[in-house]
């Protein structure tokens, strides 16, 4: 059962408890809208391919995530043991172990995790050498006063907590697509860096085309959230971020507030895709907002697409129909248990509750294809 509380309610209800005496108004005055389920559906939202790989094992990424949270698991220890599966498995390319490299043929990856209840957050990001960047980003979280280590920093600190750091995380598919994608772009010809990191991308695109790498695995990610059975409610990100990209490139994923935001009290939102849209607009931090404000999840993601729409100005980053030419798509969760997946364009979702995983397709902003 869900009871939504205006401030006033709030004020009364802390009143009854006798929590207003030790409360400052001015706090008071700063959580306009708290949803508090008295009972929650547990649920776990994420990427679709959160419902494909199974690292060779029986279940995917959600099934790991709705078994351990409902056999009492803490939710953030779940969702993180279902990327995990993601993470370590060689036949998925757009995390982890086998995320397909940078410009120079390394493997940096990006990760962040929040803990509702808890209110704890971490990150870690260009992290090299460790194939499951989401357990640093949760050892940062658990055992730091930090939110983000990065580059070597974060390795050092992986290091120290006993993390096996590898010289090289490509698997033989992901060199050799590099190798791939590597002779088809001729660095000397670019001498202005934009010039190059628009070939580079475009030779990106072209592999597309012929089949060799997936659209979404461009900016292949898995974002998963979950809530429990009391409501709680924890979600974490993790990818090798953009193919090809320029070392050091960081995307959206490790940046609290773009490709993650957990608020404890109202939900929670992830998102796949061009990073760099999220990190403009705060999509993450814009969708709980909404959801604050009593929206529900598939319209708080539309609003944000809206907001990357309107912010979408460049030539270079429209298609012919003026429209965003990239992919990027939410996934999105509130306290009660009510979920949507939207995007620019169709594409799908994973969830897995009750009735067990499902892959479903997502509310898209725009029809075709980016
Ligand atoms: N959304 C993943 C990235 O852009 O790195």
């Amino acid at each position: 059962m869900i009871e939504k509380l205006n401030r006033r309610d709030f004020i009364r209800a802390g009143a009854a408890a006798g929590l207003t005496a030790a409360v400052p108004q001015a706090l008071l005055g700063q959580a306009p809208a708290v949803i508090a389920p008295k009972s929650a559906r547990p649920v776990v939202i994420s990427s679709a391919n959160g419902n494909v790989f199974k690292n060779g094992g029986d279940v995917t990424g959600v099934q790991k995530a709705f078994g351990m949270i409902t056999q009492g698991s803490d939710v953030l220890d779940a969702v993180v043991a279902g990327v995990n599966i993601l993470e370590l498995d060689p036949q998925e390319d757009s995390v982890g172990y086998g995320g397909l490299p940078n410009a120079e043929g390394v493997v940096q990856l990006d990760s962040s995790c929040m803990h509702g209840p808890r209110r704890q957050a971490g990150g870690v990001a260009s992290l090299e050498g460790v194939r499951t960047p989401s357990l640093v980003a949760k050892a940062v979280l658990e055992q730091t006063d930090h939110h983000l280590l990065v580059g070597k920093g974060a390795q050092e600190f992986a290091r120290n907590l006993g993390f096996k750091i590898e010289d090289d995380l490509n698997t033989e598919k992901s060199r050799r697509l590099w190798l791939d994608w590597k002779r088809r772009v001729d660095p000397s010809h670019y001498l202005d860096p934009r010039k190059r990191a628009e070939a580079g991308h475009q030779a990106a695109l072209q592999m597309v085309r012929e089949g060799l790498i997936r659209q979404e695995h461009l900016w292949g990610t898995i974002n998963c959230d979950g809530v429990n059975a009391k409501g709680e409610i924890c979600g974490v990100t993790t990818t090798s971020g953009l193919s090809w990209k320029i070392p050091g490139r960081v995307g959206d994923s490790p940046i609290l507030g773009a490709g993650l935001y957990v608020d404890g009290e109202i939900g929670a939102a992830g998102s796949t895709g061009r990073g760099e849209a999220n990190l403009y607009n705060l999509s993450s931090f814009l969708i709980v907002e909404a959801m604050r404000r009593g929206a529900h999840p598939k319209d708080a993601g539309m609003e944000a697409l809206k907001r990357v729409v309107a912010n979408t100005v460049e030539k270079r980053l429209l298609n012919d129909r003026g429209r965003p030419a990239f992919d990027l798509n939410f996934y999105i969760l509130n306290k009660r248990g009510e979920y949507a997946g939207v995007s620019m364009y169709a594409s799908h979702y994973a969830v897995c509750t009750e009735k067990g995983p499902e892959t479903l397709p997502t509310e898209a902003m725009f029809e075709g294809k980016a």
